[in-house]
């Protein structure tokens, strides 16, 4: 915890964010109404306390890590290798499959780890937001993790982002992060919840009112009466999935519920150290919003009058209350019955979460019920694993026929190697107390629908495998003919004996920096390639670019830098760089991913980048509206600066982005009259005009384009958005080499 904060009553609600800035006086004057205004529009420059990365996005930002030098991480971090890890048949035979596919990556984690003091989750010791939750969150915390739910730490009072590799690397060089200061959309919780309705429900009911973009640029913060009667783990659930509204991350207020859950996970001084702030007059505000704070937006939610809810499919916003369910189900012609129902994963599997659900299966049981779909149960870590089989709450699934898998994210992420007879493309309908339900994302059947409900209640109706079985109201007939209904669940929030430690191969290794370790890529690798800085700005104008594409409508990241199965490749530059913009429309053709070379050779995008970066030729990517929306992906930035590009001109830009580009060294501009996309081609020769001075000057100025063709000249004015912190990274190549420089000056 940072021991200063801004007092200024403005700042009210989000201490703990304004408490973590590099300079506050320049932040929040920057940009902005004389800081008397600062939300959505300041970038604020922030400290972070501690980074967590999953072996997935770990691969790149520690590659780019890497090229600056450094011999270990400025703040504490930690690997966890959960996404690489497939569910199938149960975790004893799963994990080791796992792990021998994936060996080479999951060796230069940990080699990397090793060397620079990063602390090491094996594959199998959890879910990268269930061990920060357990082990690292703690109110008044700042952490990034390169992870879109890194927010479920904002269940114990920290504040946690999802961030990209480059992003998360400038809090492992101690570098200040940026970020545009949120808006606050305050959640009013009034109540407490009973009966069948849980923390899941409050995030599944605000994800219908909000909708999948109602939080984009907010901070959700929790607060009201309501608050105190949820437990820790629920808490982190909510916030969890804020990530499914778009919000920049959730928090809750210090609660009581934060002393046991610290004391039951062996941080006690941190809970004391909490709980004397928070009855401090002086201090008590640091951990929580001051009386009468001022929100942007308010939703007030009753916990003693929510239903529980089921949401989808494939999308998290469309929330309809159980009672209802059943009608739009027949209504939609959604399946009538469902092939699957997987409980736990980051989201849902806490220890109130597994006992509440074991609870329904006891009843079931001693009915003589068997579920009838299939019951895949995910624990979130190890600890929670070993305390559940302890406690013989995972002997009650598998006796019911559950299948245990193993403590990673497998079907949540398409890991989920499918045994039941679904065909690809068949319509059919599972449910999950996951987070995410796009199309594709659990088995890679887009016709799969999944739809999310907290892990008692798809307990419940597996028990029935029908979508429309409400267990509130509806009778199952027993083998004996006698109608069963279930009674509402019943579980702890925390184990009685405490939390078991696991099997020690499942452990962290400490985080001590080791000079001597090597680390391991090996130079055939297709996975994984370390990373050469990229050249710095020359030091003149760009004469002799020329244009490799001019794309024609929408241009996402994930147009520029596919996902799917280039995903394996996430660690190889080269490699990934096969995909680039291979989404996107050519606008002289209308052909996807087919260029045109000076002397007309057709090819692929990547192939014609490849060649021109042989021959030495630098380009130039023309493009539309919002270049580059979608996920704040990185590869979709570091692929053409990889292949060559140095600038892209476009009609405008998605903000992430925009950064992104200036961060890998590439010159975003826009067309000052937007018009002049029309007067650019394919192949044309660009030179820049006034560039270098822009650069030098931190900025100032402007830049213009002077395109080359049939012997003619045509000046095209353009506009930029570089600051002077931006205009050092590109003059130095990339925001990673200036990091580099200065951390060797
Ligand atoms: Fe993993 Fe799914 Fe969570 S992919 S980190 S379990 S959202």
């Amino acid at each position: 915890m940072r021991a200063h904060a801004i007092q200024a009553g403005r700042f009210a609600n989000c201490r703990i964010l304004y408490s973590h800035l590099d300079n506050p006086e320049e932040s929040l004057l920057s940009g902005t109404n004389n800081g008397k205004d600062v939300r959505g529009k300041a970038n604020l420059k922030l400290k972070p306390d501690r980074v967590a990365m999953q072996d997935a996005s770990a691969q790149m930002a520690l590659l780019q890590f890497m090229t600056c030098n450094l011999p270990s991480t400025a703040v504490p971090a930690s690997i966890h290798c959960d996404h690489m890890i497939v569910g199938e048949k149960g975790a004893d035979a799963d994990l080791p499959n796992s792990i021998a596919g994936n060996k080479e990556v999951f060796d230069f984690l940990e080699s990397a780890a090793k060397k620079y003091g990063i602390e090491f989750w094996p594959p199998g010791a959890g879910i990268i937001h269930q061990s920060v939750l357990e082990n690292y969150s703690a109110p008044g915390l700042m952490m990034l993790g390169t992870d879109s739910h890194t927010p479920n730490a904002g269940g114990l009072g920290a504040i946690a982002i999802g961030v990209g590799g480059a992003d998360a690397v400038d809090a492992l060089v101690d570098a200040p992060w940026e970020l545009k200061a949120p808006k606050i959309l305050g959640v009013r919780l009034e109540g407490e919840l009973s009966g069948w309705a849980s923390p899941k429900d409050v995030i599944l009911n605000l994800a219908g009112q909000l909708t999948v973009r109602g939080g984009t640029g907010y901070l959700i913060e929790y607060f009201g009466p309501g608050v105190n009667t949820l437990s820790c783990t629920g808490m982190a659930t909510a916030c969890n999935m804020g990530a499914e509204v778009g919000a920049t991350t959730s928090v809750f207020p210090f609660s009581p519920a934060h002393v046991p859950y610290l004391e039951a996970t062996h941080r006690g001084s941190i809970a004391r150290a909490a709980q004397q702030i928070a009855n401090s007059p002086e201090e008590r505000n640091l951990l929580r919003a001051d009386s009468g704070a001022e929100y942007d937006k308010v939703i007030t939610i009753n916990l003693s009058t929510l239903e529980p809810h089921i949401n989808g499919p494939f999308t998290p916003d469309l929330s309809t209350p159980l009672s209802k369910f059943k009608s739009l189900v027949e209504e939609k012609d959604w399946p009538k019955t469902f092939g699957a129902g997987l409980i736990g994963s980051c989201t849902n599997s806490s220890y109130q979460d597994m006992t509440r659900s074991e609870e329904i299966v006891k009843q079931a049981s001693a009915a003589g019920l068997k579920p009838k779909a299939d019951f895949f149960i995910t624990p979130g870590s190890e600890q929670i694993r070993a305390t559940l089989d302890r406690d013989q709450t995972l002997s009650t699934f598998a006796a019911a026929g559950g299948v245990v898998l193993a403590n990673a994210c497998g079907p949540c992420i398409g890991q989920w190697s499918r045994t039941d007879d679904v065909k690809k493309g068949e319509a059919n309908a599972i449910l999950t107390s996951y987070n995410r339900n796009f199309p594709g994302r659990n088995d890679g059947n887009r016709a799969t629908m999944n739809f999310l409900a907290s892990p008692e209640l798809i307990t419940a109706m597996t028990y029935s495998g029908s979508t429309t079985f409400n267990p509130m109201t509806d009778s199952i007939p027993t083998p004996s003919g006698k109608p069963f209904k279930f009674s509402p669940p019943k579980g702890s929030d925390l184990p009685s004996g405490g939390f078991a430690e696991g099997v020690a191969e499942l452990q962290p290794t400490p985080g001590v920096p080791d000079p001597s370790v090597e680390v391991v890529v090996s130079p055939s690798s297709t996975r994984l390639a370390l990373l050469d800085p990229f050249p710095a700005f020359p030091n003149s104008e760009l004469t002799s670019l020329r244009v490799l594409y001019k794309v024609k409508g929408q241009c996402t990241t994930d147009t520029i830098s596919a996902a799917g199965p280039w995903l394996k490749y996430k660690g190889h530059l080269p490699n990934i760089s096969e995909n680039t913009l291979i989404g996107a429309v050519n606008a002289a053709t209308d052909e996807v991913n087919v260029a045109y070379d000076v002397d007309g050779t057709k090819s692929s995008i990547p192939d014609l980048a490849k060649r021109w970066k042989e021959q030495g030729q630098e380009w130039l990517v023309v493009a539309e509206h919002n270049y580059g929306e979608g996920s704040a992906r990185e590869h979709a930035a570091l692929q053409p600066r990889y292949l060559g590009g140095r600038i892209i001109l476009a009609k405008s830009f998605a903000r992430i982005h925009e950064t992104n580009l200036k961060k890998q060294g590439i010159v975003p501009l826009t067309f000052a009259n937007e018009a002049d996309y029309d007067l650019l081609d394919a192949c044309d020769e660009v030179a820049t005009r006034g560039l270098l001075d822009v650069l030098k000057s931190g900025g100032k100025g402007e830049v213009e384009l002077v395109v080359k063709k049939g012997g003619k000249e045509t000046v095209i004015k353009t506009k930029h958005t570089l600051s002077e912190d931006q205009s050092a990274f590109v003059l130095a190549g990339s925001a990673l080499n200036l990091l580099a420089r200065n951390a060797m000056a």
